[in-house]
């Protein structure tokens, strides 16, 4: 007999997680340090543009996949694809997906959690924008301390997966949702109040398309729609499953709009507290990944009781982190039970060793292997991580979600509508099928081939 799966408990619950899962380091980390590459404003209003008319409708296909489907990636092709078809392939890339990103994930969220501690301890106390700068390369020089954070980090995300749903996942993330909105605006105020704050926001929040225009508008416009699918954790069936956790109340369409709503003002958030602060203490916002670590401990030493809400703040960039950890733990634990049968206790115990493993190449690459650097000069195994993910991963698999959704060939239109519209809230326009079908798979199949074409070929 079958065994009765969980739910959610609420529907805030589940709103909650799935923002969880989408608030990320996409909001905190990648996306102030990917507008600050690409030139600021100009490169927000594309990945602006691409949440709408990309992001949302994506999002509908993979949770209509997942509830209707009521199983995870891996098997919801299965269940739902017409008999002989080869769908259910894709849920295999989509589990190798989810293990990919949580290769780099794991140790950024390390980084969070020993900059929690370094606050704590007052070690960038009388530090100026360079010595700053230093720590920040010092943790990376050494691979056993960020070997220490990122084991942390799996073991107390599987610790509160192994509680169950509800118990773990779902009350957790709650709480730390929660506390995360709120230390964001407290933040967003100190940083606008900077002295200096306004060439940031003109850089933030004014486009200069030309700026945008020096890496190539073509890879710029593919980092933007990277960063979308990547903020919105579409494409690799990480939304799918929460879907497959709740009932038929409400269309998905609503539920769709409230977390992109959640996500987007998180990243925008973000981004006020960052590029204010950059131009304040003189730090380029093109810098990389290492852009918030070097640019708000600097704001902190400079702001009264900064070492309190610095501790406050690199801990809850650690629960944005997390929150997305436990919510893609949670589908890979899924994945596990569903393809093998084994128990939650047994998935948790197999993948907190497998994920370690997993995660080391990452740490490594920053000191012992940083001799390879496979996307370019000064590129890391991180970079080529996350540009797997990323660039290919995430947008090639939203195709085959949305081609799955709209083809005949597929599971098709009807049964996608049917389910998507299920329930009490707002339904999916009914024009918009035209647009899903046929326009939208050739947009991302064309911005996808023209940034590989000028990442790779262009001059
Ligand atoms: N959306 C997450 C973040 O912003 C990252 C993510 C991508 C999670 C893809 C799951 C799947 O940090």
């Amino acid at each position: 007999m079958e065994k009765q799966r969980e739910k959610f408990s609420s529907r805030l619950g589940f709103i909650l997680i799935s923002a969880g899962c989408a608030i990320g380091l996409g909001n905190v980390w990648r996306f102030p340090y990917i507008t600050g590459k690409y030139g600021g404003a100009a490169f927000v209003l594309i990945y602006l543009l691409f949440l709408v008319i990309m992001g949302i409708p994506i999002m509908v296909a993979e949770f209509a996949v997942g509830r209707a489907s009521q199983t995870s990636a891996v098997l919801s092709y299965r269940k739902l694809e017409p008999k002989g078809t080869k769908w259910h392939l894709h849920g295999y890339v989509c589990v190798a997906g989810n293990y990919l990103l949580m290769m780099f994930y794991t140790t950024i969220g390390g980084w969070m959690l020993s900059y929690v501690f370094k606050m704590m301890r007052g070690e960038f106390v009388g530090l100026d924008t360079d010595g700053v700068s230093a720590v920040f390369s010092d943790m990376l020089a050494k691979p056993l301390p960020m070997i220490f954070w990122m084991v942390v980090v799996i073991v107390l995300c599987f610790l509160i997966c192994s509680l169950g749903l509800q118990k773990g996942v779902e009350r957790i993330t709650k709480w730390m949702m929660s506390c995360l909105f709120l230390i964001l605006i407290i933040l967003c105020v100190r940083s606008l109040t900077l002295p200096g704050a306004a060439e940031g926001l003109k850089f933030y929040l004014m486009p200069d398309f030309k700026k945008m225009a020096e890496n190539g508008i073509g890879e710029a416009i593919f980092a933007a729609m990277g960063q979308s699918f990547f903020t919105l954790s579409i494409g690799i069936g990480a939304m799918s499953i929460f879907g497959s956790y709740i009932d038929k109340n409400r269309t998905l369409t609503g539920e769709t709009l409230s977390i992109c709503a959640l996500d987007t003002t998180v990243a925008l958030l973000s981004g006020l507290i960052i590029f204010p602060a950059c131009f304040s203490f003189g730090v380029d916002p093109g810098e990389g990944p290492g852009l918030v670590f070097v640019t708000l401990p600097n704001i902190f030493n400079q702001m009264a009781g900064g070492r309190i809400f610095g501790t406050l703040f690199f801990i809850f960039m650690f629960f944005a982190a997390i929150s997305t950890v436990i919510a893609v733990f949670e589908n890979i634990i899924s994945f596990s039970i569903d393809l093998f049968g084994v128990s939650r206790k047994k998935a948790v115990a197999v993948n907190l060793v497998l994920m370690i493993l997993l995660s080391l190449p990452c740490v490594l690459g920053f000191n012992v292997w940083s001799g390879f650097q496979p996307l370019g000069e000064g590129t890391t195994i991180q970079d080529l991580e996350d540009f797997i993910v990323s660039n290919n991963l995430l947008p090639l698999g939203s195709l085959v979600f949305l081609l799955f959704c709209t083809s005949k060939k597929g599971w098709g239109w009807k049964n996608f509508i049917a389910e998507a519209d299920a329930g009490k809230g707002i339904k999916f326009p009914k024009w918009a099928r035209v647009y899903v079908t046929y326009i939208l798979p050739v947009i991302v199949l064309f911005i996808f081939v023209m940034g590989y074409y000028q990442k790779f070929f262009a001059a």
